[in-house]
């Protein structure tokens, strides 16, 4: 079976360092597309990244010649897809550390991942007067299912600030977090502010006063080497669509012990081991969360966008970021107006920059960049919180990924510089 798996998918045509970044931009059909006469750049990474042909034909592949649904079928199709599928899952268990893949569930997304802890983990554990621990810089993903369960069980949600330079600012770190936190749920990077959180020192903190962790990873994993044994976290979640895979498919890494205490999210087919009209029992992990017919494609599909990261390696993906937003910043700080969000240094970032023009709207910068062929993000970014601690109602925000290079970013700075002039400013 494995061999099949190989065969469906092509080998991505990329080598290992140097980085081969033309030979990688040819792997995306989409970036060569003119749009209104001008040459696409994509910057609105974070929001989603675009597919390699790989993937792409990974999904065609799957559906012309394997679809089946899964766990069900005792025919040949049935055992394939059942097989592809849960070959996925043992990648994804190797990509993020080598993790038992029964810790590995599948869901929609991240934000799907994080409400299944708080509607499952959440509503059993969280009690009167418990506090919930989250910080300023949370995406509404990580912040509003805590805000409701805060609410509904009289718990409090208390928050660990940001600096002035867009980091957790740990000064009365050891008042936020004591013995009543029963959750410290945190973003592992920030998707405004580019910020990579010190997860692995919060969570031995939030460990010595035995609460449970959660790490929204939907910013990190496509960027970072990402181990969640070595973060130590007992819930880490993150989206195949941000890390070329497709979209429709999250994944909640969730530590075994606490797995199999927590009761499942979606009843239905699939779930259960017994039911009767009066009692049911649940399925092993990874099945009793993963209720109803998944997305079987998808997933089969990300398993491709696993490959293509690893044969680029995390490590080249993650100096080229570095490179690319040290260069990034330096140009876009040089625009007179521009005031750029979030920590400068590159070793303590991800290549998600947030700016604003003192002024034009952000949407107004984004409709003219749009014009432009420009493709970036503005808005709140779902972290509306956020926005008002840093005094904006919104940011511009440009957002990079493997097959962004210095041309996109000079098209975004000649654009920008274009933009003031073309408004007198
Ligand atoms: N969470 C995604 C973003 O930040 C959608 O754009």
């Amino acid at each position: 079976m494995e061999q099949k798996i190989k065969n469906m998918q092509h080998s991505p045509s990329v080598g290992l360092l140097p980085i081969d970044l033309e030979r990688i931009r040819a792997d995306f059909p989409i970036l060569d597309q003119i749009i209104d006469g001008n040459q696409l750049v994509y910057l609105d990474n974070a929001a989603t990244t675009q597919k390699p042909r790989v993937v792409i034909n990974a999904i065609i592949e799957y559906y012309r010649k394997y679809n089946a649904n899964i766990h069900r079928g005792l025919h040949y199709l049935a055992e394939k897809s059942t097989e592809m599928y849960e070959h996925t899952r043992i990648h994804v268990a190797d990509f993020i550390g080598g993790v038992d893949p029964k810790e590995v569930i599948f869901t929609r997304g991240t934000t799907e991942a994080i409400n299944l802890v708080a509607y499952t983990w959440g509503e059993e554990n969280i009690k009167e007067g418990d506090e919930i621990v989250i910080t300023e810089m949370e995406h509404h993903a990580n912040l509003v299912p805590w805000i409701q369960l805060a609410k509904k069980k009289k718990a409090i949600l208390k928050r660990i600030p940001i600096t002035f330079c867009g980091h957790l600012d740990q000064s009365n770190i050891n008042e936020i977090i004591t013995s009543k936190t029963k959750l410290l749920a945190l973003t592992h990077m920030s998707n405004v502010l580019g910020t990579i959180n010190p997860v692995a020192e919060l969570t031995a903190l939030a460990k010595k006063h035995g609460a449970v962790v959660l790490a929204d990873g939907a910013q990190a994993v496509p960027h970072l080497k990402v181990d969640v044994k070595s973060l130590g976290v007992d819930f880490y979640a993150f989206s195949s669509h941000k890390m070329l895979g497709p979209t429709g498919v999250g994944i909640l890494y969730g530590k075994k012990e606490l797995l199999e205490a927590m009761p499942p999210f979606n009843m239905g087919g699939e779930m259960i081991r017994e039911v009767s009209f009066d009692h049911v029992t649940w399925a092993e992990l990874p099945n009793k969360f993963e209720g109803g017919t998944p997305n079987i494609a998808d997933v089969v599909a990300f398993d491709a966008a696993l490959h293509y990261l690893e044969e680029i390696g995390m490590d080249n993906l993650r100096q080229h970021e570095m490179d690319l937003t040290k260069y990034a910043i330096e140009h876009l700080s040089a625009i007179p107006g521009l005031e750029i969000q979030g920590p400068r240094e590159v070793e303590q970032r991800g290549g998600v920059i947030s700016f604003t023009d003192n002024d034009l709207h952000p949407h107004d910068i984004s409709t003219f960049l749009d014009s432009k062929g420009i493709a970036i993000r503005a808005g709140h970014h779902c972290a509306q919180p956020l926005m008002s601690i840093l005094g904006k109602i919104a940011t511009a925000r440009a957002s990079l990924y493997i097959y962004n290079n210095e041309a996109d970013i000079d098209a975004l700075v000649k654009a920008l510089k274009g933009m003031r002039r073309y408004f007198g400013l």
